[in-house]
């Protein structure tokens, strides 16, 4: 396992690890690789977005109801997701009309913020980890692909889950979030200055990953000179 102690910049000992990038971009997958690989803990924070707005949906609240929301929000425990449920289409929706209230992103980002700092450092994936939740993370890496491809990828891994979908729908659907993710006043959808872009159109995920570790690697380098 490679060495980070000496190298970090962070808080102490840790190395923090952040990836942004819109729906299906391939950030999740690649968090989750480069997290094994450096034997770091990984948090998926759409997953909390997703949580939040499923709260508000099973109690029949719309999901733009800020008092409920953040109530929601702020009772959220960090490892209480059932996956199977919230990875639908509908959450993602519903989770970025949550996401776009700013007091609900302020409920969830201490939370956030303490999983960063953990002993060691971690790996998190979402929208603003670069640039509002850990803007001082060692390695920033912002993934990126086409609207087309993105929505080819979704539709593949919605029907692995055994959701019905029509292709034209889900690009529709990620266009949507793209406008909404980026158009919104809080914490934006937006590359951090700093971030390495990959852009994995052309890429498939063994190739994703090999180019993400290679961006790690070449910070790793420019951290021990
Ligand atoms: O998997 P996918 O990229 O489709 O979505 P996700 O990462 O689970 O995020 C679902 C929604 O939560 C996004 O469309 C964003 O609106 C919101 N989100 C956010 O605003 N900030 C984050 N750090 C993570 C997710």
């Amino acid at each position: 396992m490679p060495t980070w102690r000496r190298l970090a910049q962070t808080s102490g000992d840790a190395v923090i690890i952040a990836l942004d990038g819109p729906a299906a971009s391939g950030k999740g997958t690649l968090a989750r690789r480069l997290a094994q690989r450096f034997g770091l803990p990984h948090l998926d924070t759409g997953l909390l977005y997703r949580a939040t707005a499923s709260a508000l949906v099973e109690a029949g609240e719309r999901p733009d109801d800020e008092r409920r929301a953040v109530s929601a929000a702020r009772g959220l425990g960090l490892t209480d997701f059932d996956e199977a449920k919230l990875r639908g289409r509908a959450m993602g929706e519903a989770a970025s009309i949550v996401a776009a209230i700013p007091a609900v992103r302020a409920a969830l980002l201490d939370m956030q913020r303490a999983f960063a700092a953990r002993p060691g450092g971690a790996v998190l994936d979402g929208r603003d980890i670069g640039t509002v939740i850990c803007p001082h993370a060692d390695v920033k890496i912002f993934v990126t692909a086409t609207p087309e491809t993105r929505a080819h990828r979704r539709a593949l891994e919605l029907a692995s889950r055994g959701e019905k979908v029509d292709y034209a729908a889900v690009l529709e659907d990620i266009r949507i979030r793209d406008r909404r993710d980026s158009g919104r006043a809080s914490a934006p959808l937006m590359q951090a200055m700093d971030a390495v872009v990959l852009d994995t159109t052309q890429l498939d995920i063994e190739a994703a990953y090999a180019a993400a570790v290679a961006i790690v690697e070449a910070r790793r380098g420019q951290l021990s000179l």
